[in-house]
Parts: C-alpha cells; sequence; structure tokens
C-alpha cells in the first residue's frame, strides 16, 4: 500500500471513486484501520465522549489531542492522519497558527479540521500561506451543542442551505483542502460535493458524498447508549474486528454504505 495524500485523495474524487475515514485514538486501532485501508484516519475530538466519557466534545484539550495524536501516529503507515483542533483551540489567526503547529511538530497530523463556516475563512487562509493541510467542517458542529440546543439536522431550511453552499464555496476560495459535511440532507449534501471541486467527506450526508466517516466505537457496536441513525455496527456480520473494519471499507467504496436508513432528508 502507498501512502495516502492529499494528492490521492483528489483523484479518488475525480474519477469518482469513494474513499474512506474512520476516527481512531490509540496505536492499536490505527494500525488495524492502516492494515484494513482506511484512507483518512481522523482523531476526532469525540475522543471527549468515547475515550473520556464526557457528553460533548467541549471539555477536550490540546494536550489531550497532541497525546492521542502521538499514539495514532506511531502505527500509521500508511493513511492520512487528521486531526481536530478542539474548542476554543482556533479563535485567533495566530492561536490557530501555534496549535497546528503543535498538532503537527508534537502530535504528527497531516492535516487539521477545524468547525465552522465563514467566520473561519482568516484562519484557512492563513493556514494556507503557510503550508498547514487543512479541512473545513460544516453542518453540525458538535463544539457548538450548547448554542444549538442539541445534536440536529442541520441545513434543512432554503436560508441555511444556501449559507452552507456559500460557506463551502467560500472556504474552497480560502484554501480548505478538504470539506466534512456533518449532518446534513442527502440532497444538499449532493449539491456541495458537486460544485466543489475538493473532496468532501460525509457523516449523516448521505451517499453521494466523495467519502464517508463514522466513530470507530460506532461501526463495532461499542458506544453506550442508541447509536446515531447514520451510523452502522459492522461487528454484527464480522468474526473480528479488522473484519468489520475491512467490511466498512468495502461498503463505503462500494456504495453500499450508507443506505437510505443512514441518510437525513
Ligand atoms: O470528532 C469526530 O469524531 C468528528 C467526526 C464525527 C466527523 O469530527
Amino acid at each position: 500500500m502507498k501512502k495516502i495524500t492529499l494528492t490521492t485523495l483528489l483523484a479518488h474524487k475525480e474519477a469518482g471513486e469513494k474513499f474512506t475515514c474512520l476516527t481512531a485514538y490509540d496505536a492499536s486501532f490505527a494500525s488495524v484501520l492502516d492494515d484494513a485501508g482506511v484512507d483518512v484516519i481522523l482523531v476526532g475530538d469525540s475522543l471527549g465522549m468515547v475515550i473520556q466519557g464526557h457528553e460533548t466534545t467541549v471539555p477536550v484539550s490540546m494536550d489531550d489531542m497532541i497525546y492521542h495524536t502521538a499514539c495514532v501516529a506511531s502505527n500509521t503507515r500508511h493513511a492520512l492522519l487528521m486531526v481536530d483542533m478542539p474548542f476554543m483551540s482556533y479563535n485567533t489567526v495566530e492561536q490557530a497558527l501555534e496549535n497546528a503547529a503543535r498538532l503537527m511538530r508534537e502530535g504528527g497530523a497531516h492535516m487539521v479540521k477545524l468547525e465552522g463556516g465563514r467566520v473561519q475563512l482568516p484562519v484557512v487562509q492563513a493556514m494556507t500561506d503557510r503550508g498547514i493541510p487543512v479541512c473545513a467542517h460544516l453542518g453540525l458542529q458538535p463544539q457548538s451543542v450548547h448554542k444549538l440546543g442539541g445534536y440536529r439536522v442541520q441545513g434543512r431550511d432554503k436560508p441555511t442551505a444556501d449559507a452552507m453552499l456559500i460557506d463551502a464555496e467560500r472556504l474552497q476560495e480560502a484554501g480548505a483542502d478538504m470539506l466534512l459535511l456533518e449532518c446534513v440532507p442527502a440532497e444538499l449534501a449532493k449539491k456541495i460535493t458537486h460544485t466543489v471541486q475538493i473532496p468532501v467527506i460525509g457523516i449523516g450526508a448521505g451517499p453521494d458524498t466523495d467519502a464517508q466517516v463514522l466513530v470507530l466505537q460506532d461501526i463495532l457496536g461499542i458506544t453506550p447508549g442508541k447509536p446515531p441513525r447514520f451510523s452502522k455496527d459492522f461487528m454484527q456480520q464480522a468474526e473480528s474486528i479488522p473484519a468489520a473494519v475491512k467490511a466498512y471499507v468495502d461498503a463505503v467504496k462500494s456504495g453500499h454504505f450508507p443506505a437510505k436508513e443512514h441518510t437525513f432528508d
């Protein structure tokens, strides 16, 4: 297997080939995902919930992200390693650059991800100017859960859908290398994916994005409580964890996941 780069992902988009992303937070699972051919490993700030047991991603610190990124980086040989910038770690351009540099230098991240639309344009532009690959996260932004009043599908009405499309285009113009859409109606996600040239990863965003991402614990069926509607437990029909991860990879690449029941209108 060759090393996955942004050029590889762009080539997948241009060829109409789906690619895959999964979260990981430690070295053992990083190895399983890497061996299964997952293209992008995301050290998500979802670790605040699935690893630390918090109710939201808000308490996650820069030191937490660096620690888990370094664990994952130690066993990532092929995948592109994308890492979330945690809550309030990118309030100003200076702070964002400093913290992105720490994730890359101390953690080994290849790319950072940050939540937000037009408000993040100066940060995305500054990162681009300095050679820091960046993925913008639109739709449901879990770091704003207290402001949003819950985890809800975003972009269901015309004004918010139009604003999201404009944000996606402006983020691309500012230099964003990738876009992640979370909990967005499938038709809107399709329109955004076809409008921008950069690869678009979806979670709860229907089947037409260029790639899919899920939280590892969700696909292994070990998330406490009710699993999110957009996820699927791949352990149900697998004999081992590596087989479940491989089944996820195959299902995304073949277009069998997500199905209608994982998608929002
Ligand atoms: O933190 C995370 O795991 C994420 C995914 C839900 C996309 O951002």
